[in-house]
């Protein structure tokens, strides 16, 4: 026999022992889950109910009655909670400590609930108790409203990474793009409620990859209903490398140039542009940028500046989202005592933090339109300060099917995107020596 032959029959032989193996395992293994099985019907029927095996069952099954209660909107006299209930039900929020007195009451049964708590104080620890009214669920949920802002002199909002895509199924990270539109109808009413002097999108207006100039006209049209005038910066998502794209981005935009400044009653607001052809998920803003903007700083140094951009700019925090030069960036801003803050968007996530080179600039990362948690935000601007909330979109069930959706969202966005309370409310004080409109 020839040694060719020999090797085959011997890869035949090892085949079939590791097939017979196979065979083996999964016949035994089926033997044993069968006598389990068995086993368990005897236990069910057995009044005798003390048995590990249906313990474990037992409490990895059993849904909870209520789930996902935060306080998502907390302000100086008022808050909004949200949570859900794993049947229709009606529920009532209680002071935490035992009185009796309802605050709230819910009129209707519903399995997606938000309440929003009004005349409280200012700069105040509430601990409240929502409990199902004549059933077993209850949670606590504890937080601080935030400082009186004294007089406010406008208002403006934000909102990001909308990701406009009314073609397409949702993902399974939760981005609702079955429900694009439906989403931006609610966007649109709440956004129009909110009544704000002006509103800033921080980019990804759209999903583009092949189909830019139809998903921004999408995206046009689905936002044509608001009221209040919108400046727009773009994200990675947009593609504005694209020469096609950003000709028809611009047009929509209402500028002939995407990284720009403005004045506001006295405030300065700075758009830059992160985005460049090299790494999409990590931006860039290059030299000319950052001597422009230091340019732009100095010119208007009488006033507060707000800095806007889509992918966060500080790197101590952000992991490798971040824009490659910001070190370069945050050596420049240092140099101005009037920039506030610097918002971003990108991560999908409330996330609030600092960087040791500008430790009185804090970095604000804020949540999307499309993705868990889902919302926009809100900021009032006064010779105090500034303060900003976070609202999720007033359709509650929009939220809570987006994380329902999102079996992937432990694995792509650890801590959920909602963040901690003051991730996403926050008082950000002047500092003495800022000179205020
Ligand atoms: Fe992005």
């Amino acid at each position: 026999m020839d040694r060719r032959k020999l090797t085959r029959r011997i890869f035949i032989g090892l085949g079939a022992v590791v097939v017979a193996c196979i065979f083996t395992v999964f016949g035994v293994a089926f033997r044993f889950l069968r006598r389990e099985c068995k086993r368990n019907h005897s236990v069910k029927d057995n009044p005798v109910p003390d048995d590990q095996f249906r313990r474990v069952i037992r409490t990895r099954f059993d849904p909870p009655d209520m789930y996902n209660l935060e306080a998502v909107t907390v302000d100086s006299t008022d808050v909004v909670l949200r949570w859900a209930s794993a049947k229709e039900a009606k529920f009532e929020i209680a002071n935490a400590e035992g009185n009796p007195d309802p605050y709230w009451v819910e009129r209707s049964l519903s399995r997606y609930h938000a309440a929003q708590l009004t005349g409280l104080k200012p700069d105040t620890e509430y601990s409240l108790r929502v409990s199902e009214i004549g059933g077993q669920a209850n949670e606590r949920v504890t937080f601080r409203t935030l400082p009186d802002a004294d007089e406010i002199l406008f208002t403006f909002a934000t909102f990001a990474d909308n990701h406009f895509k009314p073609d397409g199924m949702s993902w399974p990270d939760g981005r609702l793009y079955r429900k694009c539109s439906d989403v931006h109808q609610c966007l649109v009413r709440d956004l129009n409620n909110v009544g704000a002097d002006f509103l800033i999108n921080k980019g990804d207006l759209t999903e583009i990859f092949f189909s830019g100039p139809y998903r921004l006209r999408a995206y046009r049209d689905a936002v044509r209903e608001l009221k209040t005038p919108t400046y727009c910066i773009p994200g990675n998502h947009d593609h504005l490398r694209n020469k096609d794209f950003k000709a028809d981005w611009l047009d929509f935009a209402g500028t002939n140039r995407v990284h720009r400044s403005f004045d506001h009653k006295g405030f300065h607001f700075v758009l830059l542009d992160t985005c460049w052809t090299g790494e999409q998920e990590r931006g860039y803003l290059g030299p000319e940028q950052i001597s422009w903007m230091s340019d732009d700083l100095e010119k208007n140094a009488s006033k507060p500046a707000f800095i806007f951009t889509h992918h966060p700019v500080n790197g101590d925090t952000a992991e490798n989202r971040v824009i490659h030069d910001y070190a370069e960036f945050q050596k420049a801003i240092a140099q101005f005592r009037d920039v506030v803050a610097v918002f971003s968007a990108h991560t999908h996530r409330n996330y609030a933090t600092s960087s040791v080179v500008t430790p009185a600039v804090p970095y604000i990362e804020t949540a999307s339109v499309i993705q868990y948690p889902m919302g926009y935000n809100v900021y009032s601007v006064s010779r105090r300060g500034i303060k900003q909330i976070f609202k999720e979109l007033s359709d509650v069930s929009f939220n809570e099917e987006s994380w329902l959706c999102s079996p992937l969202r432990c694995l792509t966005n650890p801590g959920d995107g909602i963040g901690k309370i003051a991730d996403r409310n926050l008082f950000i004080e002047f500092k003495h020596n800022l000179r205020t409109a």
